[in-house]
């Protein structure tokens, strides 16, 4: 008889974004009428930049001709893309960060899971908490975790609370954990880390043999010049750190799939006979196993965001969604409501009002406001009292779902 891996059994309810789906389509079938205005996952809305769609389609007329047509890629990518990537987004912040660390895959979502594939079931695991579910659900479906409690946390796993009191920072441990998972700028909070906070970091994890996996997908929103946008900008982080990114949030590639993941060659753990192992290896020789690359037509695509008119466009679009923020911020303050974040990231993270639980407002905004947004218990049990909102939506959304939060909760 076939046997399921009995880990998926200990998840609690399902995915949190598919399960607010659920209820808003509950909703909306039985208010059919209702104007529902989605600020709950953060998924673009803008049309991809012209210099992206551009490269597309020429990609798309090179795989028609027998001259330009591509079969399989490089799993790990296309070099003309991981170099433009390596200049770009790393050596020109003074990372030395090289093309061949560069792991093209179709998304960090996939990448934060995944990485578990190269590491052991006896690891300490650090997540903050509230933190993006993936990093924990993934955890537990590998088996790394105990069981979970009714407020959704697992036995083994080391949750680091990130709430106003602190600042949303996220205190280092005094016992050793062997790995820790960052994200900066902060989903779902929307904090920020600066240069000393992340030193901190890299110091606790190369004196204790750990790994920092560091989720950098929301860098772009960056606007403060002094705070760092890699992990690599960090001294020593290259012995401790793997780094995700994606074009998702910054070039609109939801839909489209493109993302990376830089291991550094420098960087080793432990086997079971005490001896080191390049992890670059590992995950090399997984990503060529497991996956097949990213296509050539995206790759394209990815590669125009490197262009002059790329890297414009692409601007173009964080300085909106950014806008979007600060006017959610300003209209939501100005009803009285205490909100965090949004400032160098796209999501606001809002205390939820007159004691509230975090589930009590998503009900309260999607049958009283017809909004959308995450309640902050579903990132985990600190996120309790708190809601997201995500900036990722039109102008005109943006502006009427805050105005029908206004009307209805002005303190
Ligand atoms: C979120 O809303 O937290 C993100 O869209 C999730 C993701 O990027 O997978």
């Amino acid at each position: 008889m076939a046997k399921i891996n009995d880990n998926y059994l200990k998840l609690k309810a399902g995915y949190l974004f598919p399960e607010i789906a659920r209820r808003v389509n509950a909703f909306a079938q039985a208010n059919p009428d209702a104007q529902i205005i989605k600020l709950g996952i953060g998924d673009v809305t803008e049309p991809l930049p012209e210099a992206c769609c551009t490269a597309m389609m020429k990609a798309v007329q090179d795989m028609g001709d027998r001259a330009t047509f591509k079969g399989y890629g490089p799993e790990q990518g296309y070099s003309w893309l991981r170099e433009k990537i390596a200049a770009s987004d790393f050596q020109a912040r003074g990372c030395d960060i090289n093309a061949e660390e560069i792991f093209i895959s179709d998304g960090s979502k996939c990448d934060t899971g995944n990485i578990l594939d190269i590491f052991g079931h006896d690891n300490a695991i650090a997540i903050t908490d509230p933190v993006y579910p993936v990093y924990l659900d993934t955890n537990v479906m590998a088996g790394n975790t105990g069981p979970g409690n009714d407020a959704g946390k697992y036995e083994g796993v080391r949750y680091l609370p990130i709430t106003a009191d602190n600042n949303f920072t996220a205190e280092i441990p005094s016992e050793k954990v062997d790995l820790i998972y960052l994200c900066f700028p902060n989903n779902p909070t929307g904090a920020t880390a600066t240069k000393s906070d992340l030193k901190a970091w890299v110091d606790y994890a190369n004196a204790n043999g750990s790994i920092i996996f560091f989720d950098a997908a929301y860098e772009a929103f960056i606007t403060d010049s002094d705070l760092p946008h890699s992990i690599y900008e960090i001294d020593g982080a290259k012995s401790c750190a793997i780094e995700f990114r994606s074009f998702s949030k910054n070039a609109g590639f939801t839909g489209t799939r493109c993302a990376l993941t830089v291991v550094p060659k420098t960087l080793t753990a432990k086997a079971a006979d005490g001896s080191d192992v390049e992890l670059w290896k590992l995950w090399n020789r997984r990503h060529c196993t497991k996956f097949n690359g990213v296509s050539y037509i995206v790759q394209r695509g990815a590669e125009a965001v490197y262009t002059e008119a790329g890297q414009a466009q692409t601007k173009a679009l964080v300085s909106f969604y950014l806008e979007n923020a600060k006017i959610i911020c300003a209209k939501l303050t100005a009803a009285g409501l205490k909100v965090y974040g949004g400032v160098n990231a796209p999501y606001v993270w809002v205390q939820t009002p007159a004691g509230l639980s975090s589930w009590d407002f998503f009900d309260k905004l999607l049958h009283n406001c017809n909004v959308v947004g995450t309640p902050g218990s579903g990132f985990g049990a600190a996120g309790e009292g708190y809601f997201r909102i995500s900036a990722f939506n039109s102008r005109e959304n943006v502006e009427e779902a805050t105005q029908r939060i206004t009307e209805k909760f002005k303190v």
